[in-house]
C-alpha cells in the first residue's frame, strides 16, 4: 500500500529541514547548540532502553483468543470461562528466563508462558512455565536460585558450580532438574510446547463453593524438541529462532493454539491428598484428578510494536477476575508481591495505563492518581471514596473464598504429606522415560556437573539423583566420573 509522504517533524511536531546534516558553525566548523534537533534525536536515543525484566528478559508475544469448548461453570463462576462458544481476547508471552535481553532462544532452560486475558470483569493474568512443576518451594529461596542461573559476580559468566551448588543443597530441585535435562528441556520453538499454571489456584463457583485448580494448556502443534546438540547449532545460526518461528507461522496464518485442561481437586481433599497439594515442587496424578477441557487458546496477530507492546507487557500473578483466586502456595504468595512491585520499578507507576496492559473489555475505575507519566483516565471526576458525586464504589462481593488457617506463626517449612519427600516424583519421572530418552538426560546433566570443580558439590548432587533412583544415580555417578578422567 503506497503511502503519501508526510513531512518528518521533531517530537514537538516542527518540520524538519534536514535529517542528514548537522548544524556547524561554517562548513568545516564544531557543532552548534541552536541544533536542537540534533540534540533531541541524540538525548532521545540515550534513553532508549528501560531495565531489562530480572528474569524473562527475552520473550516473544502474540495475541489471540481464548474460547471456551466446555462447561466448567460448576466450578468457577469466571464470567469468560462461563460457557462453551464465549471468546476472550488474549495477548500472550513466551520467554527464556536466565538470558538476559537479546540472548539465544534455543537453550536449555524453562519456558516462561504468560497469558493476559483482558475480560470483561478486569484483566486476568496467568503467569505460568513449560513445567509443571518449578525448582524451589519457598520464595525466600528465589534470589539466591536466581544468581546462581545468572553471571558469577567476579568471572561475569554463568558458572557450573554455583548453578550445582545451590542444587547440590536444594533437594526440591531434583525433580525439576530432572524434567529440565530430559528432552523437553529445550522445546523447538514457543508453538511446540505445553504450558502450566504450575502452581494451585483456586476456583469459586456461583453457590460459593471452591475447589484447587492447576492449569494445563496442551499444544495442538505437537510436542518438538532440540537435542542439545542440535540446540547448540540453531542458538549459533539463529539467536532469535523462536521469536521468528512465532512471528512467521502468524504472518503466514498459522498461529498456534493449545488446548486448556485443567485438574480440579475438591478442598475437602487437600488435607489428606499423598502430596501436599500446594508444593511446587510436586504435580498431581492425573489417575488422582485427570484432565478436564477447558476450552483453547489462539495466537492470531503479532504486535505491532515490539517494545511498546511486549518490552513494555506487565503480567502479573496477582490480577485475578470474580471466581478465581490463590492458593496457599508459599511461591505463589511471593509472586502475588513481586511482580507488580517489578513493574513500578522497570515501567513506571502508570503502566497498568499502556494499552497492552489496560483492561480492553472492562474500565479500571479507581482513585489512583498522578505519578510518572499519567494520564490519569479520571479526569476531573472527585478523587476519593466514598464521594456523593457519582464515584464508584466497592462491590462488596470478595473475587475469591476465604481459606482456613490454624497454627502459630513462624518461619514453617511446607507441611509434608503421607508420600512427600524431594524425590519420590523424581525418581517417577526418570522411571516414566524411555530408556534412551533416559541416556540423553543423564549425559546432558553430566556434562554440565563435571565442570563443576569441587568434588564435595558433584558427591551432594550425584546422592540427590541416586536418591531419586539408584540406577539414575550410579550412571550419572560413572558418566561424571569418565568425563572427569
Ligand atoms: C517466588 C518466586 C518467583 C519470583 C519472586 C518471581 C519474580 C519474577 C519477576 C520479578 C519477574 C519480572 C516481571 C517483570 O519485570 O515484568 C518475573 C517474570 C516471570 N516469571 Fe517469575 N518469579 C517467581 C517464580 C516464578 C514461577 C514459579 C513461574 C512459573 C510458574 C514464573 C514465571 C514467570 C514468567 C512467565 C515471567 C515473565 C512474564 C512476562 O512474560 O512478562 N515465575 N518473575
Amino acid at each position: 500500500m503506497s503511502q503519501q509522504p508526510q513531512t518528518l517533524t521533531t517530537e514537538s511536531g516542527a518540520p524538519v529541514a534536514d535529517n542528514q546534516n548537522s548544524q556547524t558553525a561554517g562548513p568545516g566548523g564544531p557543532l552548534l547548540i541552536q541544533d536542537q534537533y540534533l540534540l533531541e534525536k541524540l538525548a532521545r536515543f540515550n534513553r532508549e532502553r528501560i531495565p531489562e525484566r530480572v528474569v524473562h528478559a527475552r520473550g516473544s508475544g502474540a495475541y489471540g483468543r481464548f474460547e471456551v469448548t466446555a462447561d466448567v461453570s460448576r466450578f468457577t463462576k469466571a464470567h469468560f470461562l462461563a460457557e462453551p462458544g464465549r471468546r476472550t481476547e488474549v495477548f500472550a508471552r513466551f520467554s527464556t528466563v536466565a538470558g538476559n535481553l537479546g540472548a539465544a532462544d534455543a537453550v536449555r532452560d524453562p519456558r516462561g508462558f504468560a497469558v493476559k486475558f483482558y475480560t470483561e470483569e478486569g484483566n486476568y493474568d496467568l503467569v505460568g512455565n513449560n513445567t509443571p512443576i518449578f525448582f524451589i518451594k519457598d520464595p525466600l529461596k528465589f534470589p539466591d536460585f536466581i544468581h546462581t542461573q545468572k553471571r558469577d559476580p567476579y568471572t561475569g559468566s554463568q558458572e557450573a558450580d554455583n548453578v550445582w551448588d545451590f542444587w547440590s543443597h536444594s533437594p526440591e530441585a531434583v525433580h525439576q532438574v530432572t524434567w529440565l535435562f530430559g528432552d523437553r528441556g529445550i522445546p523447538a520453538s514457543y508453538r511446540h510446547m505445553d504450558g502450566f499454571g504450575s502452581h494451585t489456584y483456586q476456583w469459586v463457583n456461583a453457590e460459593g463453593a471452591a475447589f484447587w485448580v492447576k492449569y494445563h494448556f496442551k499444544t495442538d502443534q505437537g510436542i518438538r524438541n532440540l537435542t542439545a546438540e542440535a540446540a547448540a547449532e540453531l542458538a549459533g545460526a539463529d539467536p532469535d529462532s523462536h521469536q521468528r518461528d512465532l512471528v512467521n507461522a502468524i504472518d503466514a496464518g498459522a498461529g498456534p493454539s493449545w488446548t486448556l485442561k485443567v485438574q480440579i481437586m475438591p478442598v475437602a481433599e487437600a488435607a489428606t491428598y499423598r502430596f501436599n497439594p500446594f508444593d511446587l515442587t510436586k504435580v498431581w496424578s492425573h489417575t488422582d484428578y485427570p484432565l478436564i477441557e477447558v476450552g483453547r487458546l489462539t495466537l492470531d496477530r503479532n504486535p505491532d510494536n515490539v517494545f511498546a507492546e511486549v518490552e513494555q507487557a506487565a503480567f502479573n500473578p496477582a490480577n485475578f477476575v470474580p471466581g478465581i483466586g490463590p492458593s496457599p502456595d508459599k511461591m505463589l504468595q511471593g509472586r502475588l508481591f513481586a511482580y507488580a512491585d517489578a513493574h513500578r520499578y522497570r515501567l513506571g507507576v502508570n503502566h497498568t495505563q499502556l494499552p497492552v496492559n489496560a483492561p480492553h473489555a472492562a474500565t479500571a475505575r479507581n482513585h489512583g492518581r498522578d505519578g510518572h507519566m499519567a494520564t490519569n483516565p479520571g479526569g476531573r471526576a472527585k478523587n476519593y471514596e466514598p464521594n456523593s458525586f457519582g464515584g464508584p464504589y466497592e462491590s462488596g462481593a470478595p473475587l475469591w473464598a476465604s481459606t482456613e488457617v490454624s497454627g502459630p506463626t513462624g518461619t514453617h517449612p511446607a507441611p509434608a504429606h503421607a508420600q512427600d519427600d524431594d524425590y519420590v516424583q523424581a525418581g517417577d519421572l526418570y522411571r516414566l522415560m524411555a530408556a534412551d530418552e533416559q541416556v540423553r538426560l543423564v549425559a546432558n546433566i553430566a556434562g554440565f556437573l563435571a565442570k563443576v570443580s569441587r568434588d564435595d558439590i558433584v558427591d551432594r548432587v550425584v546422592g540427590h539423583f541416586r536418591a531419586a533412583d539408584r540406577d539414575y544415580g550410579d550412571r550419572l555417578a560413572a558418566a561424571v566420573k569418565e568425563l572427569r578422567a
